[in-house]
């Protein structure tokens, strides 16, 4: 039995003897460097918290962290992605948290046991066996990315990592009891708008656009998102503000998002970010990216923002 200051690893633990949830999975476009910036832009109060991009839900656990989302509502977030796997993974950590770590706790770190997990077909798997696959490979694969071939096989080869963190039984329990009161979809962005209601929040982080033709950062999923994604999207944050609903949202710094938000009902935030999302090492570095709202955010930060062209 895993004790740590006094606190089994069941969810009847009070929250002072549990570690805080940190993001379990490493995602492209994570946005923990990023949270410091979204935070100070945020609305001061909302009722229910929608992530539509969630990923590896880097805000929501900050957010979570700083108490700020309602747990006195149910739900009191609605997070949801495409991507399959990943939405099963926060699933069974909510609701089959014991059996995820009792399956992660017998997996071993070698290339050998990488391979013939990664062979397996999710979908043969139970969802927590599922889950325990997803964290593994995630964790111990390459650079942790999620790539699927045309088949939707998993395709990333073993990481290089002499002491990878997939068994992290503390930091699962701790997201479990934050993902109670939580619900949890595979769902399309734009069905948000089914859900969210005058109050809420939601922050949107899509694959971003790319900063030149050829930056191959949009392909998340097999089918990418392109532009007509970009242009969909940017519809739907304006139905959301016309219903009372506060949006924020995050992208690339580019032409095309700036003049896709060009309009009266957003303001345009700058700000740097220390992002690795070129190819090219030389250029890596410091980049702008774009927050933008669809209301005044609270604090004062008119030196900061640009409200376009
Ligand atoms: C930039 S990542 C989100 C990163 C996340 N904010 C984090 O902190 O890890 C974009 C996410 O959008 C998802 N996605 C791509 N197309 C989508 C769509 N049409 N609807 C919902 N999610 C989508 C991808 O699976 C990916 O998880």
């Amino acid at each position: 039995m895993n004790l740590k200051n006094g606190c089994v690893y069941t969810l009847g633990c009070d929250m002072g003897n549990l570690p805080v949830p940190r993001p379990f999975l490493k995602w492209a476009g994570g946005k923990t460097q990023l949270a410091d910036a979204l935070l100070e832009r945020m609305p001061l109060a909302f009722n229910t918290y929608h992530e539509p991009f969630v990923g590896s839900g880097a805000l929501f656990f900050r957010l979570y962290r700083e108490r700020k989302i309602r747990t006195d509502l149910s739900p009191s977030a609605i997070l949801s992605d495409l991507n399959p796997e990943l939405i099963d993974t926060y699933i069974a950590i909510r609701d089959s948290l014991k059996e995820v770590i009792s399956i992660l706790s017998e997996f071993p770190h070698s290339k050998e046991f990488y391979y013939s997990i990664r062979e397996k077909n999710p979908w043969d798997l139970t969802l927590p066996e599922r889950a325990a696959r997803m964290i593994y490979l995630n964790k111990t694969g390459y650079n942790g990315l999620y790539r699927v071939n045309r088949q939707g096989k998993f395709n990333v080869p073993f990481g290089r990592y002499r002491n990878p963190k997939y068994f992290d039984p503390e930091n699962l329990t701790a997201v479990s009891r934050a993902l109670q009161e939580v619900e949890i979809l595979r769902a399309s962005f734009e069905t948000v708008l089914e859900r969210a209601v005058r109050g809420d929040f939601v922050y949107f982080d899509p694959p971003y656009a790319p900063l030149s033709p050829t930056a191959n950062f949009t392909s998340y999923y097999a089918d990418g998102f392109g532009l007509s994604d970009q242009e969909r999207l940017r519809d739907v944050a304006i139905e959301l503000g016309k219903r009372g609903v506060y949006v924020m949202l995050s992208n690339s710094d580019t032409e095309v998002i700036r003049s896709l938000y060009n309009l009266p009902d957003f303001t345009i935030h700058e700000v740097l970010a220390n992002r690795a999302i070129n190819c090219n090492g030389a250029k890596r570095g410091p980049v702008t990216e774009l927050i933008i709202t669809n209301y005044l955010a609270e604090r004062n930060f008119a030196l900061r923002s640009c409200s376009m062209f």
